[in-house]
């Protein structure tokens, strides 16, 4: 746990379900309890960070406790945003009757799927890159695990578009200047020169960076929370052997609801030896990581009460 405090970006993963927000929330308001400036980040389209704290979450930024700003992105308004930004940005850089054309090519790209994930992951990017020193630490909680594996290739994936991008348009520079050389027009665009250019290398440029900090294992910690139970036990394995591939540092793995040893009855005794298998197969299997037991609470995990117990079993 300490070790985890002694980070500034911590991304909570798992199945869905199994409490990545529940843990991602007491981990924040421990950390914020110890002094941290925290940045709580929901990226779930199903947001309940607000419910648990029972206080708004926004849009933007917006302190909820001293010490603990909240923010929930959703994935919708992000894309609206970047579309609205690539057009201002054609219309800034073309004659009227290209930027038609192209606010037309960028609505049919709008519609495609996937351009939520990229509008977020680019949000993300600039909380990464933007907001780093704003705060000592970036805590995300995550939509379910496939989704965020995604996202954490996005660097990847899209560099490799503006890498294309790039080409092309340096090709058709090339184009024009030989065409101009023949025509003699002094009107050539060099290409160093080139606004489209431009842009995208600066594009390039934040996404190395984010790229760059995702794998700096004393920045960036990736928690995966599970449930003893065998479906979320493969899936964590799989996941924690991509962010291995990744160079993306696992650096706990935090199991939730497990039942206290003190039950009472014969069905809870049945459920409490079957949990004891998963519990053993779990730190036979993931011995390489540091575990964190979070016991099965009587009631779900609403309002600061309920949260300030969990807290306080993170740090025992
Ligand atoms: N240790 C616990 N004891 C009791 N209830 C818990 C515990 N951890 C989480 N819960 C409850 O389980 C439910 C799911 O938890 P949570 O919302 O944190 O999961 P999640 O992984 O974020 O889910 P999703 O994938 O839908 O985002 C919630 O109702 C929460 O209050
Ligand atoms: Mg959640």
């Amino acid at each position: 746990m300490r070790e985890l405090l002694k980070k500034r970006i911590l991304f909570f993963g798992g199945k869905g379900g199994v409490g990545k927000t529940t843990c991602a929330s007491a981990m924040a308001l421990v950390a914020s309890r110890a002094g941290k400036r925290v940045l709580l980040v929901s990226t779930d389209p199903a947001h309940s960070t607000s419910d648990i704290f029972e206080k708004p979450f926004d849009r933007d930024e917006r302190e909820i406790y001293p010490g603990l700003t909240g923010l929930e992105l959703d994935a919708d308004l992000e894309a609206r945003r970047y579309v609205d930004r690539a057009k201002a940005e054609i219309t800034r850089m073309f004659s009227p009757a290209v930027a038609k054309e192209a606010e037309r090519q960028i609505d049919l790209a709008a519609a495609m799927p996937g351009v939520e994930e990229v509008a977020l992951f680019d949000r993300m990017s600039d909380l990464i890159i933007d907001r780093f020193d704003a705060y000592d630490l970036l805590i995300f909680d995550t939509a379910p695990t496939g989704h965020t594996l995604r996202l954490l290739r996005m660097p990847e994936l899209v560099a490799s578009w503006i890498g294309a991008l790039s080409k092309r348009r340096r090709a058709l520079l090339s184009l024009n200047q030989d065409i101009d050389k023949v025509r003699r027009s002094p009107e050539a665009i060099d290409p160093d020169q080139d606004p489209i250019l431009r842009t995208l290398d600066q594009r390039r440029e934040k996404l190395e960076q984010v790229r760059a900090r995702l794998m700096q294992h004393n920045f960036t910690g990736f928690v995966l929370v599970l449930v003893p139970e065998r479906l979320p036990i493969e899936e964590t394995s799989r996941a924690a052997e991509v962010l291995r591939e990744s160079n993306v540092n696992v650096c706990g793995i935090f199991v939730n609801r497990v039942l206290p040893d003190e039950v009472e009855g014969e069905f809870y005794r049945a459920r409490w030896a079957q949990e004891q298998v998963y519990r053993d197969e779990i730190r036979r299997r993931f011995s390489a990581y540091p575990l964190t037991w979070i016991p099965q609470l009587e009631t779900d995990v609403y309002g600061l009460d309920n949260l300030e117990r969990v807290s306080a079993l993170l740090t025992r």
